[in-house]
């Protein structure tokens, strides 16, 4: 068992309660989760094969955001604030390549893929234009095993810090060298509030019974293995039985195929990894895809499922993947049901939420961390309209203010402790 299973993290969240019913149902709380969760969190753009030469782009268009992720001459990749810095128009669009720089359709700015203005048409007409501090806004940007994210909002930890192990994991897989699946940048719309589908995603709880195509297929670890920042995974592995339903069995007998010449150690495996707040990945042998969950409304949500593979394909190994998508295709319906009717029942007068299993548990981590940055999140009741920001603000400062005391209770204990040998198990 990996070393980040730690118990000590898992006795703390057994005591966290799930959200409340209203939290999947309120416009204010969600301008909140954007500014205080979305925009501080890492946020999946793309592949690094997708950009490879200079000038060549992908955008992200999160909830009020968009983002351009672009090569530059250098070699390197850049994320910038997608605005011109004149009257603040989008620049770009989905993906593609600048042949020589990013002009603004409005007014014609152009500027360099390294971010920096170029050229303004009719300059003289404005008085005293200073263009060097007029580039693009720049945002964090990290790559993890050849995947590009981007931070908005800054001064978190560093994307490889908070992913840790997970590399070792994920190594035998090849994500680095991998490639996008051909027209496989699926996007698609659920009726459901946003974190009704990251719990989904978290909860391995409603696999036997929500998806019994993935559970006649697969042998489903239901625990996880969960680090201190909240990134988890879990195994499954093909079974030996054949499964009764045709794709699934054929899935299994190609596979056992197609898949001989990888390592041993994934030729059955299919890993289900999710970092907080809202990215999954979907691992198989020859490939993997993301699962990204980004809020477009308080009952609605865009799922982002790009796809990628491994270069090389042979006739089964086509087979293979054709059937893995279709498999995965209906996965993702069974899920889009289960998550609408979640969010049918949790509107309904005075519902009020159950408790979580231990297959939950990385949905009990992730409420404690929406509580921590969101604290209003611990009013059973919703607060009165208008109220809500206010409520938070208050709270976070009386948060702040018992986190100081339990600090200088600390520092107090710990020089008490310089002096007394014994020292106290706190310590
Ligand atoms: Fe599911």
């Amino acid at each position: 068992m990996n070393t980040f299973t730690d118990l000590r993290h898992a006795e703390r969240i057994t005591t966290v309660k799930p959200l409340p019913a209203w939290a999947y149902l309120s416009p204010e709380l969600l301008e909140l989760e954007y500014e205080r969760v979305i925009l501080p969190s890492w946020q999946f753009v793309c592949h690094q094969n997708e950009v490879p030469a200079a000038g060549d782009y992908v955008t992200l268009d999160l909830w009020r955001d968009s983002v351009i992720v672009m090569r530059g001459s250098d070699g390197r990749l850049r994320a910038f604030q997608n605005a011109c810095r004149h009257r603040g128009a989008r620049l770009l669009d989905g993906n593609g390549h600048c042949a020589r720089h990013i002009t603004c359709p409005y007014h014609a700015w152009s500027y360099e893929f390294e971010g920096q203005l170029a050229r303004v048409p009719a300059e003289r007409t404005f008085q005293s234009l200073d263009k060097l501090s007029l580039g693009l806004r720049e945002f964090e940007l990290e790559t993890f095993l050849g995947l590009v994210f981007v931070r908005i909002a800054g001064g978190g930890p560093s994307l490889n810090s908070v992913l840790g192990e997970l590399a070792g994991e994920l190594a035998p897989f090849g994500i680095e060298d991998m490639v996008p699946a051909p027209a496989a940048r699926p996007v698609e719309q659920w009726n459901c509030n946003w974190k009704v589908a990251l719990d989904n995603y978290l909860d391995n709880y409603h696999v036997p019974y929500g998806h019994p195509g993935l559970h006649r297929l697969m042998d489903n670890d239901l625990a996880c293995t969960m680090n201190p920042h909240g990134v988890s995974w879990s195994r499954s592995t093909i079974r030996e039985r054949a499964s009764p339903n045709w794709s699934e069995r054929a899935y299994q007998g190609l596979a056992r195929r197609a898949f001989s010449g990888l390592p041993q150690s994934i030729r059955s495996t299919w890993m289900f990894c999710f970092m907080p707040v809202n990215i999954g990945f979907d691992v198989y042998p020859d490939g993997m895809n993301i699962f990204q969950v980004l809020p477009t409304g308080p009952a609605t949500t865009e799922v982002r499922l790009p796809l990628y593979h491994r270069r090389d394909a042979s006739r089964e190994t086509r087979g293979v993947r054709y059937l893995a998508r279709r498999i995965n295709a209906q996965i993702n319906h069974e899920d889009k049901l289960l998550c609408e009717r979640v969010q049918g029942g949790l509107a309904g007068h005075g519902y009020a939420a159950g408790p979580l299993s231990d297959w939950e548990m990385p949905v009990k981590d992730m409420h404690d961390r929406l509580r921590s940055a969101c604290p209003v999140l611990d009013c059973l009741q919703r607060p009165a309209e208008g109220s809500l920001r206010s409520i938070n603000e208050r709270m976070l400062a009386d948060q702040a203010a018992s986190a100081r005391d339990r600090s200088a209770e600390k520092s107090a204990i710990t020089r008490s402790g310089e002096q007394d040998s014994i020292g106290s198990p706190m310590l």
